[in-house]
């Protein structure tokens, strides 16, 4: 094991096997793997399709999922592979569900991911009851995450909930006072939501979810490449995160809320505007990838 193993495990977050391979021997260890529907249209055999001018079907689509997803699968620790149901603003629980339930016998380390909605919350409810594993994604706020703490509750397995640190950077926001909120609120719970850092964009994001003792971090190639040329360093007790955005304005706090996190989910405000904006963008970046159909 290398000497600078954080507590935190560390995901790749990417949708290419080959890129997961290299981090591996980079770094020494790669825990787990999130994909989502923008990254596997960005894989680089999908890319070289659509270069050709190629179009898949719904039925390729899926396939070409299953095949990146499988060779991630070895590759990595107990962390697992994400794999995310295709949701758009109308998708119900039932469909997310269905997709859910296939997409879970793919590999036998996956956890699906599913929208921080009142569908994907829904879908969740069951999977957990299933035993499929879940990883509730799109998650901007501490009412999101409670309602996804209060939606799973009695799991056997761990859930994971993913704060999108980087997206709320982009508008302004702390982002990584969401993570600091929603590990503060867990606290009080059974410790059966871990808490996965996701959207990181700098080695900063990296560093504060380390002296944060976040469960996972999901990390891009390119941040954990720069992290290991930079020493695979962890912070130590004098860590400062600097809250600044990349022009160098402070970035605005997000205030920690009171919350019961054994109050029903479905009495949590669920709603949050990047939720919709990332279902939209993920709906399109799949899109790309289709034939359009006559
Ligand atoms: C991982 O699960 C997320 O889909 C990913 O971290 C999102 O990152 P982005 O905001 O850079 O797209």
């Amino acid at each position: 094991m290398p000497a600078n193993r954080p507590k935190t495990k560390i995901l790749v977050d990417g949708g290419d096997p080959d890129e997961t391979l290299r981090i591996k021997k980079l770094i020494g260890f790669v825990d787990g793997q999130t994909t989502n529907p923008s990254l596997i249209a960005k894989n680089p055999e999908v890319q070289q399709l659509l270069a050709s001018g190629y179009r898949l079907t719904t039925e390729e689509q899926t396939a070409e999922y299953k095949k990146i997803v499988q060779k991630i699968s070895p590759l990595v620790g107990d962390a697992g592979v994400s794999i995310e149901v295709y949701a758009d603003l109308d998708t119900t629980a039932e469909q997310m569900l269905a997709q859910g339930q296939e997409m879970f016998s793919w590999i036998p380390n996956a956890y699906i991911k599913y929208p921080c909605t009142h569908e994907g919350l829904r879908a969740a409810h069951v999977s957990v009851e299933r035993g499929i594993r879940v990883n509730m994604t799109l998650c901007f706020s501490q009412d999101q995450a409670a309602a996804v703490y209060a939606a799973t509750r009695g799991t056997k397995e761990p859930v994971y909930v993913s704060p999108f640190i980087g997206r709320l950077d982009d508008r302004g926001d702390n982002g990584m006072d969401v993570v600091k909120n929603i590990l503060k609120m867990y606290q009080a719970g059974d410790h059966h939501v871990h808490v996965l850092a996701a959207s990181i964009r700098h080695l900063e994001h990296l560093l504060c979810s380390f002296a944060l003792n976040v469960e996972l971090a999901t990390v891009p190639g390119k941040v954990l490449e720069k992290w290991a040329t930079q020493g695979s360093r962890l912070p130590d007790g004098s860590f400062v995160y600097q809250a600044i955005d990349p022009q160098g304005q402070a970035l605005k706090p997000i205030e920690y809320k009171e919350l019961d996190l054994n109050a029903p989910w479905e009495s949590f405000d669920l709603h949050h505007e990047l939720t919709r904006k990332g279902i939209q963008q993920f709906v399109a970046d799949y899109e790309s990838t289709l034939r359009k159909s006559a």
